[in-house]
Formats: structure tokens, sequence, C-alpha cells
């Protein structure tokens, strides 16, 4: 299984403190928050990472990061040249991907959870992680059947259909490379990771698991503050990459 860590973007909603630097790079209490993705793809036992940047702070990740060898890894780096949406990561990644699976996650998402055993147990089809939120209509939004199988799924819907988002942590075998490849724009200009889901589920080769334990995406000023405050108070789950 490879890796690849999406952190590109404007991230226009953390402006000003976006226009010095990538989103991926502000701390998140004593890190930046790229570690918290990175460190969910190590524990899983990923060592071939992708990185996938803007040009405009390419030489920030590459000084923060380098070749990954004091990580035990070994990092690409690719540059993102305009924020095309989440599913561009694929058409980026292809050469690197390779014909092999691979897990995406996003650079501003921190998951409490330990994903590593549903991730090394992946075989084929997609797999991706259900939240319970409050805020559902910020996200992509999966609802269930009585048995808990998933219906559908929406990118940011008006009126959500059930209180579940769609976490940043994707895991597909390689079909995901010719989805990504044949997917229109969205309303809003982006190749839609949910059209990528949407795509699995409707064959039947979309798994969804709900995840329990706390789980944030970074990209807004309250956001940004609710994950600094919980990882300071919850240091011992980092504890295996404190160095
Ligand atoms: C993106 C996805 C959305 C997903 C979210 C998770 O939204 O489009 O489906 O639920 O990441 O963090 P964005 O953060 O780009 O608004």
């Amino acid at each position: 299984m490879k890796g690849i860590i999406l952190a590109g973007g404007k991230a226009t909603r953390l402006r000003p403190l976006t226009l010095i630097t990538s989103k991926q790079l502000l701390p998140v209490y004593n890190k930046p928050m790229i570690f918290y993705p990175l460190f969910t793809l190590l524990r899983a036992g990923i060592r071939e990472i992708l990185i996938i940047i803007s040009p405009e702070y390419a030489g920030h990740f590459m000084r923060l990061l380098g070749s990954g060898k004091q990580f035990n890894a070994k990092f690409t780096y690719e540059i993102q040249e305009y924020p095309r949406g989440l599913a561009d990561a694929f058409i980026i990644g292809e050469d690197f991907i390779d014909n092999g699976n691979v897990a995406m996650i996003l650079g501003d998402n921190i998951f409490a959870d330990d994903l590593s055993q549903d991730i090394k147990n992946f075989i084929k089809g997609g797999m991706v992680f259900a939240k319970y939120v409050n805020d559902p209509e910020r996200y992509g939004v999966v609802d269930f059947d009585a048995n808990g199988r998933a219906l559908s799924i929406e990118e940011k819907p008006k009126n959500p259909k059930s209180n579940y988002c769609v976490t940043g942590l994707y895991v597909y075998d390689q079909q995901v490379i010719e989805i990504a490849k044949n997917l229109k724009p969205s309303a809003r200009g982006e190749l839609e990771i949910t059209d990528i889901n949407n795509f699995y589920l409707q064959k039947g080769q979309l798994e969804v698991k709900v995840i329990k334990n706390n789980w944030f995406d970074a990209g807004t000023f309250d956001s940004l503050l609710k994950a600094s405050n919980w990882v300071a108070e919850n240091q011992s789950l980092w504890e295996e990459f404190q160095s």
C-alpha cells in the first residue's frame, strides 16, 4: 500500500495566516499540521508516501520533511499547480501509484483513531471512514439504511440526509486512476472525491467504516483552535512519534 498526502490548495478560509505559509504547515499545538496525517499513514506501516504541495511553499515542505529518512520512510513530492479538487491527487499520482492500492489522506485531517488494521486488511474496491458530526453540511455526507449499509454520498448538501460525514482518508484500489481521469468538474469547478466514492458505491464496492474517536478537519479558525487544544490535552496519542 502506498500513501498520498494532499497538501495543496490556497486555504483562503485561513487568511491572513495562509498569505505567508501553507495551511498544512501551520502549528497544531506543538507540531506542523501535516505531521498528524503523516503519522496516521506511518502507523499503518505505509512507507512510500507522495506529498502533493502547491508551488508557493514547496521548499518549506521539503525543508520540514526532507527525504523521509528521519521517519523511516521515503517521500516523493509533486506540485499541484492549481487546486483542481481532491480527486486530482490520483491523476497527479498516477505514476507513483503504479497499479497498486493507495491510501490518500488530506493534509489538514487529524484522526485520534488508529486505523492501521483497516488499512492493512484492505484488498480491493474503496474504503472510507465516516464520523458523526453536528455540522454535516460542511462535508461529504453519507447516509445509511437500517442495516448500516451506505445509500448515498453528497458533497456539502444544504439539507444533509444524516449527521455522518466522510472524513479525509480514502483507501482505493488501482481503478481510482481511471475513475479520476473520467470525472467532470462539479459546479464549484473541482474534481470531487465524492464522485469517486459514489462510483465505487454504485458498483457495490465501497466500504464505509464509522470511526468513534475524535476527528478534525483543521481548515477553519475554529477547528484549528479546537484541534490544537485537543492535541495538547491528548499528547499520549502521539507518543510513539516523539523524538
Ligand atoms: C473535503 C471533501 C469532503 C470531506 C472533507 C473532509 O472538503 O470535499 O467531502 O468531507 O474534505 O475533511 P474540504 O475540506 O475540501 O471543504
